[in-house]
């Protein structure tokens, strides 16, 4: 008996099966009420009590192996039905993965630094919450400017250390920033998000995106600036683009004016998007207002300087013809899947 336990035992160690018929037949032959281990059992009664002691203990531990070794068997085979079994299907292609692009805005912003970088302009930011001084009062706005109304500004807190505390409503903020906290010469730009108090709709929203100029030095004219933003709307639009300055009113610069370029979509010839004009506003700009030099602490007898702003939606509506602001903060794909090729 001791004989045929051993080579059994042999026999379950080495036992593999393929499947789940396999592993029944296994236990019928081993375990079933017709099996081997009944069969040794019924043996076992027969045996003298001298070997009883001995062998009851070896067929014990024989029933517990073959028990076990069963029980193993069937729990692997389920784990490797559960991952082959089912809908999977290896020999299907796999999902695509689609690269994702820059967003148009991003895209423009980042062409307008590059051209500005190579003129020798830093690139600079500002806090988006801003407080009434840096926002308005040292950029010059009287105190009953409709700029800081309630129905522009988006106003947080009454009344902090320097002015009620508020979304800033331009990038121009930043200019402040930037002449308190160093000395001239300044040559930067401030691109950045920017807040006001709009119903939106095709042409206005309540936040959009500014890039803001500044240069101060000593004997910096207009005319400096005038070149500056030529060469600046040349690379952006192309040789050949033409621009006209407006005189206009901005309390932070004088004199101040706004500047068209000829309509990069009809070339100047009259269409929907200029109004049939030929020309398309682009930015603000002017002399720095010699108050707002002293504001932060600049001697405006020895400095003078320039700064502009514009628009990065305005822009970017220009280049890439879109006629509803609403695209830019919607996230459809379709739309932003136009621009996906364009990965500068
Ligand atoms: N801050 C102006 C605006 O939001 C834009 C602007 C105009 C900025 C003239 C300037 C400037 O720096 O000189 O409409």
């Amino acid at each position: 008996m001791q004989e045929k336990i051993n080579q059994f035992t042999s026999e379950i160690n080495s036992f593999q099966p393929k499947s789940n018929d396999e592993l029944e037949s296994f236990r019928i032959r081993f375990l079933g009420t017709k099996g081997i281990m009944k069969d040794l059992f019924e043996a076992f009664k027969t045996v003298s009590a001298e070997d009883k002691r001995i062998l009851g203990k070896v067929l014990n531990e024989f029933k517990q192996m073959a028990e076990a070794k069963y029980q193993i068997l069937k729990e692997s085979l389920e784990t490797v039905e559960k991952s082959t079994d089912s809908d999977l299907d290896l020999t299907l292609p796999g999902v695509g993965f689609e690269p994702g692009g820059r967003h148009p805005l991003s895209l423009v912003r980042k062409e307008i630094i590059e051209i500005f970088k190579k003129l020798g302009f830093n690139v600079a930011e500002g806090p988006e919450i801003e407080d009434d001084w840096h926002n308005f009062s040292a950029l010059n706005f009287p105190e009953e400017h409709p700029a800081r109304d309630m129905q522009d500004t988006f106003f947080i807190k009454k009344g902090g250390e320097k002015g009620d505390i508020a979304l800033r409503t331009h990038t121009s903020s930043v200019q402040v920033r930037m002449m308190e906290a160093g000395k001239p010469p300044f040559r930067a730009i401030m691109p950045g998000r920017v807040y006001r108090n709009e119903a939106i709709s095709a042409r206005a929203h309540c936040f959009f995106h500014q890039v803001e100029g500044l240069y101060i030095d000593e004997n910096v004219s207009f005319a400096d600036l005038k070149q500056t933003l030529f060469h600046f709307v040349q690379e952006l639009f192309g040789e050949g683009t033409k621009v006209r300055f407006r005189p206009s009113y901005f309390p932070f610069t004088e004199p101040s004016a706004e500047m068209d370029i000829s309509c990069s979509i009809c070339k100047g010839d009259g269409c929907q998007f200029c109004k049939h004009s030929g020309w398309v506003e682009i930015l603000g700009c002017g002399m720095v207002d010699p108050n707002v030099l002293e504001n932060c602490n600049i001697d405006s007898k020895k400095f003078t300087g320039y700064a502009f702003g514009m628009g990065i939606e305005r822009i970017t509506n220009l280049k890439y013809q879109i006629k509803d602001l609403r695209l830019f903060s919607e996230n459809d794909i379709r739309f932003l899947k136009q621009f996906q090729s364009e990965m500068i």
